[in-house]
């Protein structure tokens, strides 16, 4: 690491912790105002995202609502991507499919983490077959700074306040509303390769030929995308999820320049204005960071399947909570196995502080009925500590 980046590390290190103890203190006034609501009648996903003691796992999956479903079908063979996306009516049909069939312990918005691109300036397009698509790539220091800020969501993503609200309302106490968002360095990936690239060629040429633009893109991304997270709040997400699903490109080093003080950034913006929201942060590539994650200050870490859940606990310690990670090819074995392999995850997160959840999105072809053997499983995995306790 260059010198100027090492000594701005350390200066970010120091500074972390001062936000981090600011808030710890900032939570314990509140609590002691009572200002915090008495948990017990609220859902049982928020109440294990702030690292309470749950009765069993609470349990939702990545990519709940998509084309698994003949439901979800009858809307993507009549509509592109966007117009589902960004017609709140349909948007929230989309979210509550796996809603009304399986009662998952979280709805996520049905949206997407390019979906706030186009308000800086970035178009973008889902094609069928090829996924999504960016004609006017960021990869210059001019591209950079010819991007708009995101200062009025209600005006350039108007959507979002009626699909966040309006399912708020739809699921209130019985299940959490999700939001989300791609972290920076994922965004700036998709965005300055134009389209999925098995070696990002382009990222990683400006990344290691031109440091300052990334650098520069990834500031832009972080304020705009900590003011949406905020924004998002603000709807009606009880939870938010940053998505760092092209973490898998970086090497842990990298992990720690481009992505870990930028997702930093998006959480200190948010913890600002809403300190008692939890923050999900979930790598695509973790196995190999355990000890960058380690250093996030999300109150929850999401893992892939590749990671070992058992090591992730040791490496992240007791008092985490952490988030996954079931191969979600298991979900096409049959109830039994999935049951067997959901009270694997269960024991090797230690039966506490715990989100069950896929290691990585709902493949398509996934049999529907076996994503609710999977919310049955978790609600069948009853804590022997919490009949202890009870
Ligand atoms: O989880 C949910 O149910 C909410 C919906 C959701 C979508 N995308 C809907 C979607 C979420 C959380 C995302 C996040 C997302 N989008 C990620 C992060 C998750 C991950 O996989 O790591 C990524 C990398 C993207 C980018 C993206 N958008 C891809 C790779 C694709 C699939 C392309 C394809 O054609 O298969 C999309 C489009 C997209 N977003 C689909 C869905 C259901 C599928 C296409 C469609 O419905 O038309």
């Amino acid at each position: 690491m260059a010198a100027h980046l090492a000594q701005g590390a350390s200066a970010f290190a120091s500074a972390t912790k001062a936000f981090n103890e600011k808030r710890r203190i900032g939570k314990l006034r509140a609590r002691a105002a009572g200002a915090v609501r008495a948990s017990a009648d609220e859902p049982i996903l928020l109440r294990a995202a702030r690292g309470e003691q749950t009765e069993r796992p609470p349990v939702w999956l990545m990519r709940q609502a998509g084309r698994y479903m003949a439901e979800f079908r009858e809307y993507s063979n009549k509509y592109g991507f966007r117009h589902r996306s960004e017609t709140a009516e349909i948007a929230i049909e989309l979210s509550m499919q796996p809603w009304r069939a399986f009662k998952p312990d979280g709805v996520i918005m049905f949206s997407d983490i390019l979906t706030p691109l186009p308000a800086m300036g970035v178009e973008f397009d889902v094609i069928k077959g090829k996924g999504p698509v960016i004609e006017t790539p960021v990869r210059s220091m001019d591209a950079v700074k010819a991007l708009k800020p995101l200062d009025d969501p209600d005006a350039s993503l108007p959507f979002v306040r009626e699909i966040l609200s309006s399912l708020r309302k739809e699921i209130e106490g019985q299940s959490t509303m999700l939001g989300f968002v791609g972290s920076p360095w994922t965004l700036a990936a998709y965005s300055m390769e134009g389209r999925s690239d098995r070696h990002l060629l382009q990222t990683k040429q400006i990344m290691t030929q031109d440091p300052e633009t990334l650098h520069a893109y990834l500031a832009h991304l972080a304020e705009a995308l900590g003011v949406y997270v905020c924004h998002q709040i603000d709807c009606g997400a009880q939870v938010v999820q940053i998505f760092d699903s092209w973490a898998h490109h970086l090497s842990p080093t990298q992990f720690l320049e481009f992505s870990h003080p930028y997702n930093e950034r998006v959480i200190e913006i948010v913890k600002a204005k809403h300190p008692d929201v939890p923050l999900i942060f979930h790598a695509n590539g973790g196995a190999g960071k355990l000890h960058g994650l380690k250093r996030s200050s999300a109150d929850v870490i999401g893992l892939d399947w590749n990671t070992s859940m058992a090591e992730a606990r040791e490496v992240l310690g007791p008092d985490r909570v952490l988030q996954g990670n079931m191969d979600p090819m298991y979900l096409f074995a049959g109830r039994e196995r999935i049951y067997e392999e959901v009270a694997n995850n269960v024991r090797d997160a230690g039966e506490s502080k715990h989100i069950l959840n896929v290691g990585h999105g709902v493949v398509q072809g996934t049999p529907e009925e076996s994503v609710g053997h999977f919310c049955d499983a978790a609600r069948a995995s009853v804590y022997a500590k919490a009949t202890v306790r009870a």
